[in-house]
């Protein structure tokens, strides 16, 4: 018979809730955040604590936490200029996006110090990093801190998408294409594995379904 070990969460100590936390909490899709602060410096890190929340505007969140009372790079210049760019990570900018999470001093712009390649934005000031699939422009909405003050949730509208035509046909996005990678407990990210298919059992907002286009965008998958 299966066993399981029954752990307290209250009262946990910050490391193990974390350490169970992201554990079972996978595989995370990561944010790969830029920013620019006041004198104009560009921020990159990445964030695996998100996802997107709301689709009416489309909105995502991302949890940042503070050391002590020392804010991240990130989340300040959220809070200064009220906006930042989500790039997705995938295979192709993950060493990159693995190596702008080491903690650079705030005056030392990890795109500069790591030879990232940056694109201009359309509707706000942070760039998106040109490597990226896919770039979120957002606006913060609004921000939360959670539990005791470690941790704060920032949730932005996404005012504009860009989408490389390599994953993106005007209509839909070709997840498997984009071939983003995702966060696992310690340090191992992972890929997007078996792919399998179900027919839709619910009409998504406005959608139609999703019909799958044998051997258009995606590879063979199981159950067809
Ligand atoms: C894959 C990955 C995911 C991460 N996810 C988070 C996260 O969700 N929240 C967080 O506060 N830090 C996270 N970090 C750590 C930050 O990237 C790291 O603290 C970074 O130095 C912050 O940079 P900044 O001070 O320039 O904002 C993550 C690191 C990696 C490598």
């Amino acid at each position: 018979m299966k066993k399981f070990i029954y752990v307290d969460g209250q009262g946990l100590d910050t490391a193990e809730a974390y350490r169970l936390i992201v554990g079972c909490v996978v595989p995370r899709p990561i944010a790969w955040i830029t920013t620019i602060n006041g004198q104009g410096r560009v921020n990159a890190a990445p964030f695996s604590s998100y996802n997107y929340v709301a689709t009416d505007p489309p909105m995502v969140a991302v949890n940042i936490t503070s050391k002590g009372d020392v804010l991240k790079d990130t989340a300040r210049n959220i809070r200064d200029s009220g906006q930042f760019v989500v790039n997705i990570a995938n295979e192709a900018t993950m060493e990159a996006m693995h190596a702008s999470a080491q903690e650079y001093p705030p005056d030392v712009s990890e795109t500069d110090a790591l030879g990232i390649d940056l694109l201009p934005s359309t509707r706000i000031k942070p760039p998106r990093i040109a490597a990226s699939p896919v770039q979120l422009e957002c606006r913060l909405d609004q921000f939360i801190a959670l539990g005791k003050g470690h941790n704060t949730l920032y949730i932005g509208e996404v005012l504009a998408f860009h989408l490389s035509s390599d994953v993106y046909d005007g209509q839909r996005v070709d997840s498997v294409a984009m071939r983003p990678v995702a966060r696992l407990g310690g340090p191992y990210y992972s890929g997007l594995g078996e792919i399998f298919h179900r027919p839709m059992l619910q009409r998504p907002p406005g959608g139609e379904g999703w019909i799958h286009q044998t051997g258009t965008q995606f590879p063979p998958l199981k159950s067809d």
